[in-house]
């Protein structure tokens, strides 16, 4: 069975659509492939609760305690060390970037480019970085959307799997517009993946 590790820093409502689409559409069966484990870098990360609820192994690699004795970069590099050892433990097929709040070092990507994806709530490459939705509306943009791409050592960088566009309301505010962008969400990174898993067991 191929493991894929899903890594979130909070609500993880992409993990939830995965984990159920993982399920609805039965991709133990369809693509040898379950979700084996859930890792976030914030214990109070609400989806770790949902996913232990359902079973799955759940991990916290808690950035914060990297930092004293070490510079910036250095606790940078620890925290990402660690991390990969974790990811390690699983031996995953597929690592899924899923509201994981944390810039990861060349050194780390590296030893998953390939098979690690992100979502990211632009229309790459609009918009990389943060406050994409804010962005959008103060450039007067009609559409904002979403974009799994695999993940490179260049930031919400990497070949497109998926889009989905929405239109820009008048009156839309960040909020608003990103409750639209994440319904879609929830849509395309299901879709990726499985396009992911079918490519790479073919
Ligand atoms: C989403 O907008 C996602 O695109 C971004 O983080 C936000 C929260 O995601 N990466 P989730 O609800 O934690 O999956």
């Amino acid at each position: 069975m191929r493991k894929i590790v899903i890594l979130i820093s909070g609500g993880g409502s992409n993990m939830k659509a995965l984990v159920q689409t993982s399920r609805s559409n039965r991709w133990a069966e369809r693509f040898g492939a379950e979700i084996a484990a859930v890792i976030s870098n914030k214990a109070n990360a609400s989806g770790l609760a949902w996913a232990a609820s359902e079973g799955i192994a759940t991990t916290v690699v808690d950035h914060k305690a990297f930092a004293a004795g070490r510079s910036p970069q250095e606790a940078r590099e620890a925290f990402d060390a660690a991390l990969a050892a974790e990811i390690h433990r699983h031996n995953p097929s597929l690592v899924l970037l899923a509201g994981f709040m944390r810039i990861l070092t060349p050194g780390f990507v590296r030893q998953f480019e390939g098979r690690m994806l992100n979502i990211h709530p632009s229309l790459l490459p609009a918009f990389p970085g943060l406050h994409t939705h804010q962005r959008a509306i103060d450039a007067g943009c009609k559409f904002a959307g979403a974009t799994v791409h695999g993940v490179t050592a260049e930031l919400d960088h990497g070949p497109i799997w998926e889009q989905a566009v929405v239109p820009v309301l008048p009156g839309d505010t960040a909020d608003t517009l990103a409750a639209r962008v994440l319904t879609q969400e929830h849509l395309i990174y299901p879709r990726a993946v499985e396009r992911w898993l079918a490519k790479s067991s073919a």
